[in-house]
């Protein structure tokens, strides 16, 4: 009796362990490969590829709007390009695309939308240019670290598409 258990304990262990590693695997690291520039390559499908990139060129027409409107000391206009780009962005990610996006990946994600909400804030407070661009600067520092350390692929299953 006292030996089964400890069979049991032993098996239990071995499962967990199994288990564990599976978890930070794939919910750590992603639907991941390494590619030769030194970046993680991250593999979605056709689609879901073509919807990340979207979403970028959509940051990109973001920042480049926070820009003007800070130009022309427009903080109404800030705030709302701002708020485009926050967490509303992001509703309606697929549970399918996030369960393949690293850790990492997935927290530079949500706190750049997070930041553009924040950003939003700030403008509706203050009437001065520099503060607007001197946070959108930090919210670059997202764009520069995620990009230097990721890329994204077409997973296996999809390449032909
Ligand atoms: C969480 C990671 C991440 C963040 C944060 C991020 N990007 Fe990206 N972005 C990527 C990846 C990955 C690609 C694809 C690069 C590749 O495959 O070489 C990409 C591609 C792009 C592209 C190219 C789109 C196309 O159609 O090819 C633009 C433009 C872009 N990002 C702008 C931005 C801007 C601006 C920001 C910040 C406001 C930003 N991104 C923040 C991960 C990110």
């Amino acid at each position: 009796m006292k030996s089964r258990c400890k069979i049991c304990w032993v098996v239990s262990l071995v499962l967990l362990l199994a288990l564990g590693t599976l978890s930070y695997v794939f919910v750590v690291g992603g639907n991941t490969e390494p590619h030769a520039d030194g970046r993680t390559v991250v593999l979605l499908t056709a689609d879901e590829r073509n919807k990340v990139l979207a979403e970028m060129r959509g940051l990109l027409e973001t920042v480049q709007k926070v820009i003007d409107a800070s130009l022309d000391g427009d903080m109404d206009a800030v705030a709302t390009a701002s708020t485009a780009a926050g967490m509303v962005a992001a509703e309606g990610e697929s549970a399918a695309l996030i369960g393949k996006l690293p850790l990492d990946f997935l927290s530079l994600g949500m706190g750049t939308h997070k930041a553009f909400d924040e950003l939003a804030q700030t403008a509706a407070g203050i009437d001065d240019p520099m503060v607007v661009l001197g946070e959108l600067s930090g919210i670059m520092t997202n764009c520069v670290a995620c990009h230097s350390g990721y890329r994204l692929g077409i997973q296996g299953d999809d390449r032909e598409n």
